[in-house]
């Protein structure tokens, strides 16, 4: 379904995040678009610290998925999960990534931005720079919504970080911050209900 013809207010209410997709391709044009998007986002000094890795190919997904899969197992293990939920979380999200129809990574980038004497700016620096990484996702979201696909972030790279970048051989100055899995939905999933207005603004004036 095409939805390029809903105006704003209607593709912001209606983005929304979908786990399962159906068993069909996401178009190269398609994954373009929606990367052209993110790179119209508002970024720190205009140096958009941004890069997206992309996969649809089941060879690299599956890598990926199986170097996740272990990191988690251990890192659950770590907190002392039971055996069973490890397995059936690790399966889960095994499935998730494969499953997937195309999937992309954005990565932080902080080679170009400025650099200070002080921990404090320099943890500014970095901020500034994730929260328009954070931007630059929702841009994607809001695109591939309207090209009639949907999207579903996944944070568990922030996670393991040096290990997307093993996984995939990356540039080690590449963070991957997330992992956002594209498709056609297979159901309409639930939606979470929004604060009021009332909640939201702490003071007006
Ligand atoms: C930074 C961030 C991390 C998220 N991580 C996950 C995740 O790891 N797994 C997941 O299923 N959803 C994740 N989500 C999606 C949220 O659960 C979802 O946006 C929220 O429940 C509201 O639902 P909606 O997107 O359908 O409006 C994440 C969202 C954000 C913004």
């Amino acid at each position: 379904m095409e939805r390029n013809d809903l105006d704003l207010t209607t593709i912001i209410r209606g983005r929304r995040s979908v786990r399962r997709y159906q068993d069909r391709p996401v178009a190269h044009q398609h994954i373009m678009e929606i990367l052209a998007a993110a790179g119209w986002a508002p970024s720190p000094h205009g140096r958009q610290p941004w890069r997206f890795v992309v996969l649809t190919r089941a060879e690299p997904k599956q890598q990926l998925a199986e170097a996740m899969g272990d990191e988690w197992r251990r890192q659950l293990a770590f907190d002392q999960q039971d055996d069973a939920i490890i397995e059936l979380r690790r399966h889960k999200s095994h499935e998730r990534i494969t499953q997937a129809p195309a999937i992309i990574i954005p990565c932080l980038y902080m080679g170009e931005m400025d650099e200070y004497p002080d921990d404090d700016r320099n943890e500014a620096e970095t901020i500034m720079a994730i929260q328009s990484l954070g931007c630059a996702v929702q841009n994607m979201l809001l695109m591939a919504y309207s090209l009639g696909l949907d999207g579903g972030w996944m944070c568990a790279p922030l996670f393991c970080p040096d290990i997307v970048v093993a996984a995939l051989d990356l540039d080690p100055m590449l963070i991957p911050h997330a992992l956002i899995t594209l498709g056609y939905a297979a159901a309409d999933p639930k939606r979470r209900e929004r604060r009021s207005l009332d909640e939201l603004i702490v003071r007006f004036d």
